[in-house]
Order: C-alpha cells, then sequence, then structure tokens
C-alpha cells in the first residue's frame, strides 16, 4: 500500500488540481445544492430504465454519490457497485453519504482511484459515466473506452450522459438555480469560453445568498473536451460496443 498524505492514490488531472485548492475543492461544498434538480431527476430516470436487472455496476467518478444512492435504490437487492472517485474532497462526501444508508454498507466499495487505473474485482453488467467524460482528452478517451469495454460483461451496458456542447462554441452567461439550506440560497452563474479546437473552459461562480444579499461567491474554471455525439459513437464502436438505439433522452448508451 503506498502511503501519500498530500496527493493520495493516483492524483493526476482534476484530482490533483483539488489538491491544490481548485476547481472540485471549490465545487465541492456547492455540488448537492446547485445540481440541476430536473436534470440529475432525468438521468437517474434513465439509468432506472437501462439497468434494471445490473448485478454488479462501476459507476466512474462517482462524485459525491447523488446517481450511487440513486441506483441503491432500484437495483436488484443483491447488486453490487463500485464507486470509483479519485478526488479526496468528492470522496469524502461519497462516503459520509453512503455511511448513513444502510444498504450502501454491503453493496457498495469505494475505489479511491482513476478511471484509467481502478479495477474492480469482478466484471460488470454495466459501467456509468455520468459528468465525466469531458475531463478526458482525445488521445485518452480511446484508452478510456477499451478499458470499460473489456470490464463489461457480454449484453453489459456503457451509459454516458449526452454532451454539451456539441461542438466548441461560447455559451453565455446564465443563472441555474439551486437550493436553499437554512437561511442561505445558493446558486450558480455558469458561463464556456473557447479554448481550443475542442476544448471549453467552464466557468461557474458559486453563489450565496440570504434574502437579497450576495453574502459569498467562489469561482471555479474546468478546462473541458468537448466530444460531439458523431464522434463519441465513433470512439465507441472502435472499442468493440453496439449502441443503444433506443436509448432514453439525455443519455447515450452501448452494449457489449
Ligand atoms: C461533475 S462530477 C460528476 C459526479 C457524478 N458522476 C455526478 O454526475 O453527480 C465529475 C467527477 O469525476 C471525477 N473525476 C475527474 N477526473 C476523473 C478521472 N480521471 N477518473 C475518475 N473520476 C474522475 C471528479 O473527481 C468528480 O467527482
Amino acid at each position: 500500500m503506498t502511503k501519500n498524505a498530500t496527493a493520495g492514490p493516483a492524483a493526476t488531472g482534476e484530482a490533483s488540481r483539488a489538491e491544490r485548492g481548485e476547481g472540485y475543492a471549490v465545487n465541492a461544498p456547492y455540488y448537492d445544492l446547485i445540481l440541476p434538480r430536473d436534470r440529475w431527476d432525468s438521468l437517474a430516470g434513465a439509468l432506472r430504465t437501462l439497468l434494471p436487472e445490473a448485478r454488479s455496476v462501476a459507476e466512474v467518478g462517482a462524485g459525491t454519490g447523488h446517481f450511487t444512492e440513486a441506483m441503491l435504490g432500484f437495483l436488484p437487492a443483491d447488486a453490487e457497485i463500485f464507486a470509483i472517485e479519485p478526488t479526496r474532497v468528492m470522496r469524502a462526501a461519497l462516503v459520509t453519504r453512503l455511511a448513513r444508508i444502510a444498504g450502501a454498507r454491503r453493496r457498495v466499495t469505494v475505489l479511491a482511484e482513476d478511471a484509467l487505473t481502478a479495477e474492480p474485482p469482478v466484471p460488470v453488467d454495466a459501467v456509468v459515466l455520468l459528468n465525466l467524460v469531458m475531463h478526458f482528452a482525445p488521445d485518452e478517451r480511446p484508452r478510456l473506452w477499451r478499458r470499460w469495454a473489456e470490464r463489461l460483461r457480454p449484453g453489459g451496458v456503457l451509459v454516458v450522459e449526452a454532451q454539451y456542447p456539441q461542438k466548441a462554441e461560447p455559451v453565455p452567461p446564465a443563472t441555474v438555480p439551486g437550493r436553499s439550506l437554512g437561511r442561505r440560497r445558493y446558486e450558480t452563474v455558469t458561463r464556456a469560453d473557447v479554448v481550443g479546437e475542442d476544448a471549453v473552459r467552464w466557468v461557474n461562480a458559486y453563489r450565496t445568498w440570504e434574502g437579497d444579499r450576495l453574502v459569498g461567491e467562489e469561482v471555479a474554471a474546468f478546462d473541458c473536451h468537448v466530444v460531439s455525439d458523431q464522434r463519441l459513437a465513433g470512439e465507441l464502436a472502435a472499442a468493440g460496443l453496439t449502441a443503444v438505439p433506443d436509448a432514453p433522452a439525455g443519455v447515450r448508451a452501448w452494449r457489449r
């Protein structure tokens, strides 16, 4: 076992940015208060449709565990989830959430590793990568897809959310309302700037309001890769998977 007091196991990319106080280190304290509820509910519904019988699931980039908890609600009672999350601050939220769910203690294993190194101990019926793909560069994605295609059982399904934007173009600022906690209300002002041929920088300002008084604002930037549906389809076909033609709205899915 490697002990590294600074970065934890295999801290790369966003995990190491967070260790420096950037990216998810800024985002994490707001995450569950600002996620767009309707969209997240519809993604959870899509998972329910696509993997009702899955007995083993790899959830890659599980974040604070919103979808881990949702899956525990509809997967078969003996189904096992491997929740892969390399970023320490996100994993703290994930483990805290799971520790208070009785069924999770037996059924969810948290792997503190990267998508390109994590190794669930059994082949899986489903690989779930939600709100993650944008963190992988074009030259990393073939390895990502091959790795997870190989860990799927025949007939197993791999699910990602529909990517946005579909091409590198500026996204004007928009305010996404979040939730209230006690006297305070949270929201995100989000925009994307083009920073490369297939890359945008999302700039998110997390705002805290008390009544009509702005009491806090923290900004996190994420450089993200843009992957069109067409490109995604080509990459997953190259990894040996077959598209699910009738995937629910908002997600794209492939089977081995
Ligand atoms: C936007 S969050 C999504 C979390 C969760 N899937 C959800 O939809 O709520 C992206 C997550 O992916 C994780 N992540 C970033 N790079 C990763 C990598 N290379 N391997 C695995 N997870 C990664 C981040 O730490 C973060 O928790």
